[in-house]
């Protein structure tokens, strides 16, 4: 043995006991009540949680909006990551435009990772219009472990409900899931123009710009595809209580209906765009009010809602300072390194989840969701040693400049918590220990999906 946690609370999808484990090389070796490892290294972790390792399934590094990218690279989102007790982060290959192939556009995005990543990774596949119908290339990235497919009905890269049924068709062959981002195109362009019309351009404006009634009729509409097709679908970022609702009653009927929320909109809301830095709480979907974080959690602890993921996409304060409107100010925000100690604090000390729904919603979920189970997501003897030591007593206060990402701000800024990771491990290497980043850029290796056998 290589290493031995002695003395935790292990806290697994399924139960917390206390046990230690044994890693050995890349995995873990054994878990359980007062383990020996004769040579092996001992942490005294008296007192701890021991978490595997939280997946971030949804991630955009260095992505683009026009001439801007993104302020976290692949190398400094993976590092903040790490800081963060995320061992495992899921980004998109996204085609420039629908005349490159889906290969290219994977094989590029592969490139820019490598030698840069600090944590694993996969991929989500973007399909543009017209990609839905090439069967070879979409076959041609599952073989390569690409497991999901992502499409938008909005934004210019919107494929047709036609052509969303036809990819769902096409999923359902291969084995991959579908991920959509559901925002109604006609309701969005209606509310922008009325808006613009009626000279309502500032920022403050954005969550009127994308109303919930927008994001639940698109979610309604996925579902139905879903059905006609037989195929699972998995609805990224929901932000309203309604769209939680439609994926309750898809599935209350037996439909495979998968819904992922943030961080942001179970614990902010729309006042935000009211206040004095507007800019940097605009993302798509906005946020929305109480109420919806309320039913969100609710859904989340119920099951309705399976994975929580931060959609990180840092543009920086300068570059959103940039924006004149609510139409031009780069949307997203940063989130990771805050996932998960703002799950434990907001989410199981508040009483909405129990720690194995804390570690479903985090990390067994989505890497079954997405092919990686359990390689990731578990602390099995033979998954990979992906280990956070979490420090439930740790209090912390959240500011910028305490946390990693190149944006420069944090949209929690202020926010108390109590619990914080303390040391992160990837496949047996310690990354992060106590406010120190250990690791090094290429460490972190793609993971090919793997297709549920049926
Ligand atoms: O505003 C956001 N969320 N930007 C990232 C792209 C997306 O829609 O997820
Ligand atoms: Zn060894
Ligand atoms: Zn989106
Ligand atoms: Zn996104």
């Amino acid at each position: 043995m290589d290493l031995l946690l002695k003395g935790g609370w292990v806290v697994t999808a399924a139960r917390v006991e206390q046990a230690d484990v044994a890693i050995e090389g890349e995995k873990i070796a054994a878990v359980g009540p007062d383990l020996a490892a004769p040579g092996a290294v001992v942490r005294d972790v008296t007192g701890k949680y021991i978490l595997p390792g939280a997946i971030d399934a949804h991630v955009h590094y260095q992505m683009p909006i026009g001439d801007l990218l993104t302020a976290d690279d692949w190398f400094t989102g993976t590092r903040l990551a790490a800081c963060g007790g995320v061992t495992t982060v899921i980004d998109y290959a996204e085609p420039a435009s629908p005349a490159e192939s889906l290969t290219e556009a994977l094989n590029k995005r592969l490139e820019e990772a490598r030698d840069q990543a600090c944590v694993d990774f996969g991929l989500h596949q973007v399909v543009m219009p017209g990609q839905e119908e090439d069967e070879g290339e979409l076959r041609a990235v599952v073989a390569k472990g690409v497991t999901s497919f992502k499409v938008f009905t909005t934004y210019a890269q919107r494929l047709s409900l036609a052509a969303i049924g036809r990819l769902l068709r096409q999923a359902r062959r291969l084995g991959a899931l579908v991920t959509v981002h559901c925002e109604d195109h006609e309701i969005v362009t209606a509310k922008r123009e009325e808006l613009i019309a009626a000279g309502r351009t500032d920022p403050a404006y954005h969550a009127l710009s994308r109303p919930a009634t927008a994001e639940v009729k698109a979610i309604r509409d996925v579902i139905t595809l879903a059905g006609e097709a037989g195929a699972p679908v998995y609805i990224v970022h929901v932000s309203t209580g309604g769209g939680a609702e439609a994926i309750a009653a898809a599935r209350s009927k037996g439909q495979q209906v998968y819904g992922e929320t943030c961080p942001h909109y179970l614990l902010l809301t729309e006042s935000q765009y009211t206040g004095p830095a507007s800019r940097l709480f605009l993302m798509c979907p906005p946020l929305r009010t109480a109420a919806d974080n309320d039913l969100l959690w609710r859904h989340l602890a119920g099951g309705a809602l399976q994975v929580v993921a931060t959609d990180h996409c840092s543009y920086s304060r300068e570059q959103k300072a940039a924006g004149t409107a609510f139409y031009d100010t780069p949307s997203g925000v940063p989130g990771t390194e805050t996932l998960l100690p703002l799950l434990y604090s907001y989410g199981v000390r508040n009483g909405w989840l129990t720690l194995p729904q804390l570690v479903g919603v985090l990390a067994a979920n989505p890497a079954r969701l997405f092919g990686l189970y359990p390689r990731k997501g578990s602390l099995k003897p033979g998954s990979d040693a992906d280990v956070v030591i979490f420090d439930p007593r740790r209090q912390v206060t959240l500011t910028a400049a305490s946390l990693h990402s190149a944006a420069g701000y944090t949209v929690f800024e202020g926010f108390n918590l109590q619990g914080y990771p303390e040391a992160t491990y990837l496949r047996g290497r310690l990354i992060y220990d106590k406010g120190t980043f250990l690791g090094r850029a290429g460490q972190g290796q793609f993971l090919p999906g793997r297709i549920a056998a049926t």
